[in-house]
């Protein structure tokens, strides 16, 4: 019986090898990888490791090796197919049956593949032909250079209805073919001519790298901006991401995948530095792209565009992740500035600016909690309750038990801190231990840390000037908030020594705004030091700590950036660049950077 590879990677997907595994053999984590006793043969000290990012496992003792299909074979005596159906049936997957026309399906696709990487060449041939030089120039322009080019494959469609057809088409390549392969549109009775013509063209390849669609851009403001190809035998929409062969290494790598709205942002990141970058196809994500990208990291960053459509982009693919969540994995949230989109900030930037978003991601917790208050008001028992309801139902949506126990318990304390009846003090090891504080991975500190610094220097204009240097050199990346500091900085400058209402009135517009709403008490009681009781002290010392934290994320973020440009580079300089940056950490270590709630 042949089975349809597609729907071996399926299963391979959807299965957890280390979790089968785990089963016969008790395994510890070493590294990336995990290691126990080989099942296959006797031995006394472990030489049996699984690679969960490699499905496989392989025993340095015995040489067994193989994907969870094997294992499965091996461990419990099956044969392929019992095995296969053993662990589709453990997955909800039904066996296709390999019907005579299920295998002559097989062999069209193969004869499908065949086509679309004849036609990807002659894309490429053309962009370097001088029919192609427009488009060139039109790269050139948009500053991708020659190694992008080749990596990503773009090439240009000219502008004929019969070019590429006469180039790929012969007894073996049939018009139909072509047709079904979405190169041709057949009009109704007509002969059918290249869809794709004057388009720069980028190739859309499936996770191992054969290419299965064309996305194609006009040179200059044409409509559509870009042409895609059809869904295909090949290319179903909602599970390719672009960029997904060229991700996957450094996805493995970095654990790490980044998300963007187009392909020409995946390209610009990987200008960049971040190879690790992919997008969907001019649609939402769908369950499945978010399958595909679980299994390339366990926390995907959506980097969408700074605009509301990116916003609601980033609230959908929220929603549809909840009922897919388990213990690990997750999506974190990069907002962008708006009118921005990777490309643009690489383009102004560079890896810096890419950087600094990144390092201001939030957890998919923290989005949700976003979703539901921002810009509203929670005055009356009414409306708090409301806000509890959309919260559950929320929280409803969460298959898994672990991880929906844990989104419950963390929106209930902080609607508590935030909303709760208070009698006389709480002493539940403070508001601190196991409210919103606790709730916040470290990766959710930045963004609000830099708004807890502001609110405290508006408060105790001060320190303002004792900070100044440090605050300076602040990178900001909400751009509001930065545009407030600079300001107070700037007015500081001018006329040092005022209190908080002459601070206050110099600030006007956007920036008068942001101040009022930073310094309105009830947002900012997880770090007391921020709050409207603190003593200078002790807000001196909230800032101090608090800069510090901000330091050491910003060079945490420069190291893995190091780390990435060394791998690329094993130059002297990118060897001497990681090894400052890890003395600077060093000095951080064995410190709690992060601002420890202060009692005020
Ligand atoms: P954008 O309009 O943000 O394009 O669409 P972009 O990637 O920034 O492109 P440039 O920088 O102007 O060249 C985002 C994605 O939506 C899809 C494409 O996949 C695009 O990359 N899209 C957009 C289409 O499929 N068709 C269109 O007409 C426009
Ligand atoms: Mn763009």
């Amino acid at each position: 019986m042949a089975i349809a590879p597609d729907f071996l990677d399926e299963i391979r997907a959807r299965v957890g090898l280390g979790d089968v595994i785990a089963r016969h053999v008790s395994l510890k984590r070493a590294g990336r990888e995990l290691s126990g006793l080989c099942p296959f043969h006797n031995e006394k000290t472990p030489s049996f490791t699984v690679s969960e990012e490699k499905g496989f496992f392989h025993c340095f003792g015995c040489g067994a090796h193989g994907d969870v299909i094997g294992f499965v074979m091996r461990q419990e005596g099956l044969s392929f197919p019992e095995a296969v159906e053993r662990l589709a049936s453990e997955a909800g997957l039904e066996v296709p049956r390999a019907t005579p026309a299920e295998r002559e399906a097989e062999r069209r696709r193969a004869n499908l593949h065949d086509v679309m990487e004849r036609a990807c060449r002659f894309f490429e041939a053309e962009l370097r032909s001088p029919r192609g030089a427009a488009a060139l120039a039109y790269l050139a322009d948009r500053r991708i250079d020659e190694a992008t080019i080749a990596r990503f494959r773009l090439g240009y469609a000219p502008d004929s209805r019969t070019a590429l057809r006469n180039a790929v088409m012969d007894a073996e390549h049939p018009e139909a073919l072509l047709v079904e392969a979405g190169l041709l549109i057949r009009p109704d009775g007509g002969t059918p001519y290249d869809r794709f013509r004057g388009r720069v063209i980028f190739p859309i390849a499936d996770r191992r790298g054969r290419v299965i669609a064309f996305g194609g851009r006009t040179l200059g403001d044409g409509t559509p901006k870009y042409l895609n190809s059809p869904e295909t035998p090949l290319f179903d929409k909602s599970r390719v991401l672009y960029g997904m062969a060229t991700a996957r290494e450094a996805a493995h790598r970095n654990r790490r995948v980044i998300v963007t709205e187009g392909y020409t942002d995946v390209i610009a990141l990987n200008r960049a530095g971040y190879a690790e970058a992919v997008a969907p196809l001019g649609t939402a994500l769908t369950e499945s792209h978010l399958h595909e990208l679980w299994r390339m990291a366990p926390e995907p960053i959506l980097c969408f565009d700074g605009d509301e459509a990116g916003k609601r982009a980033a609230r959908r693919a929220a929603e549809r992740a909840l009922p897919l969540l388990e213990p690990g994995r997750s999506l974190q949230f990069v907002s962008l500035p708006p009118g921005q989109d990777p490309d643009g900030l690489v383009a102004e930037g560079g890896s810096g600016a890419v950087d600094a978003c990144l390092a201001a991601r939030r957890g998919l917790v923290e989005l949700v909690w976003e979703m539901n208050t921002e810009g509203r008001r929670f005055d009356t028992p009414e409306r708090i309750a409301g806000l509890e309801q959309v919260l559950d139902r929320a929280v409803d949506r969460i298959d898994n038990r672990r991880v929906q126990y844990q989104y419950r318990t963390r929106f209930r304390s902080r609607l508590d801190d935030r909303f709760g009846f208070r009698r006389g003090p709480r002493r539940r090891g403070g508001a601190d231990g196991i409210g919103i504080r606790a709730e916040m991975s470290p990766e959710t500190l930045p963004r609000s840390t830099v708004r807890h610094i502001v609110a405290t220097l508006l408060r105790h204009p001060p320190l303002i000037e004792e900070f100044d240097e440090r605050l300076a050199s602040l990178e900001v990346a909400e751009r509001q908030v930065d545009s407030l500091l600079r300001r107070i900085l700037a007015v500081v400058h001018d006329a040092p020594g005022l209190d908080e209402d002459r601070l206050k009135s110099h600030l006007s517009g956007t920036d008068a705004e942001l101040a009022e709403a930073l310094i309105r008490a009830d947002v900012y009681t997880q770090w007391r030091f921020a709050g409207p009781n603190a003593t200078i002290e002790s807000a001196r010392s909230g800032v101090s700590h608090a800069l510090d934290g901000l330091r050491l994320s910003s060079v945490k973020a420069d190291l893995a950036a190091a780390e990435m440009a060394l791998a690329d580079d094993p130059s002297e300089e990118n060897v001497e660049r990681l090894i400052q940056l890890k003395a600077e950490l060093e000095v951080f270590d064995g410190e709690d950077a992060v601002p420890a709630g202060e009692t005020g």
